[in-house]
């Protein structure tokens, strides 16, 4: 593409008609990422600038077209397995099965919160004490390809420790039909979740307003933590969760740093060895004698 005009790369998205086609998500995607680079050279004349701020403001359109017909089929109860298929085949193949490493984001969180409108908070959030960690949500191909596993069964209670904005409850309950509970510390965060979960529809997915050290956790039957704490809090609670372990099986799964330490406690045993680096890893308890 180096040798190319600015006017020839446009014109070729602009003669390109599968663009428009909704299944076409990850093209768009890179053809508003190009846009996007290519409006920021300094050489652009006035006219070349509106057409490929137009052609932006069209593919967006497309999307949001899409995004809107996916909620309509939440909203209706479309089955949570026909949902999953639908996002699978929009995520394009490969990006579920073998996921980038990493806490970065891509085209497929813009896909899953353009489904659920998640807005950024308006108020800011209260200061957190030492050890908590701020909030930063799961990317959604990790999340993704942890539902594609099946190791959330239809029967489990989902419970995600500081679940932030509760996209992964929602997706839980929306993608696998589990009921899921988001426990949060920060109330602007939580009845923001709330909001969401009524707006779809998602009855089965709540959230509740509470200290991980204190909240209610007996529910539970798969726990998600995003490394939510770190030090004396993170063992505090997994010592909460442990007890909860010895009346049932349970599973956990962890993305980020809190992972070596989950993979250290003996009374959980990794599905995946080692315990993924970048990846969500999933832990069942085992009973010890
Ligand atoms: C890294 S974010 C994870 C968000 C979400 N689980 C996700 O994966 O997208 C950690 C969240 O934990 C919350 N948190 C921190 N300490 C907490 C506590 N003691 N009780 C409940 N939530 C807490 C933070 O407010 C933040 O929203």
């Amino acid at each position: 593409m180096m040798h190319l005009s600015l006017e020839e790369r446009l014109a070729l998205l602009s003669d390109d008609p599968s663009l428009m086609e909704p299944e076409q998500f990850c093209k768009r995607a890179d053809a508003l990422d190009k846009l996007d680079i290519w409006l920021a050279e300094p050489d652009a004349q006035p006219q070349w600038l509106e057409d490929a701020t137009r052609l932006r403001g069209t593919l967006e359109a497309v999307n949001v077209a899409l995004y809107n017909s996916i909620r309509e089929a939440v909203q209706s109860g479309t089955t949570p397995a026909a949902l999953l298929q639908q996002i699978l085949k929009l995520a394009g193949e490969g990006a579920i099965e073998n996921p980038t490493p990493g806490l970065s984001f891509d085209p497929l969180d813009d896909l899953l919160s353009g489904i659920l409108q998640m807005e950024e908070p308006k108020a800011s959030p209260a200061p957190l004490e030492p050890e908590m960690v701020f909030y930063q949500p799961t990317p959604a191909r990790h999340l993704l390809r942890l539902i594609v596993s099946g190791t959330i069964q239809p029967d489990d209670v989902f419970i995600d420790v500081g679940s932030g904005l509760g996209h992964v409850p929602l997706l839980v309950t929306m993608l696998t039909g589990a009921r899921s509970i988001g426990v949060e510390l920060e109330p602007v965060y939580v009845a923001m979740a709330q909001q969401c979960a009524r707006n779809l529809h998602l009855h089965k997915a709540t959230f509740v307003q509470a200290d991980a050290r204190t909240a209610y956790l007996s529910q539970g039957t798969f726990f998600y933590l995003y490394t939510p704490f770190t030090g004396s809090l993170l063992a505090d609670v997994l010592e909460r969760i442990h007890t909860q372990a010895m009346n049932r099986q349970i599973k956990i799964a962890t993305l980020g740093p809190c992972t070596a330490i989950l993979a250290e406690q003996p009374w959980l045993a990794a599905l995946t060895s080692p315990p993924e680096n970048g990846r969500i890893t999933v832990f069942e308890s085992i009973q010890l004698n």
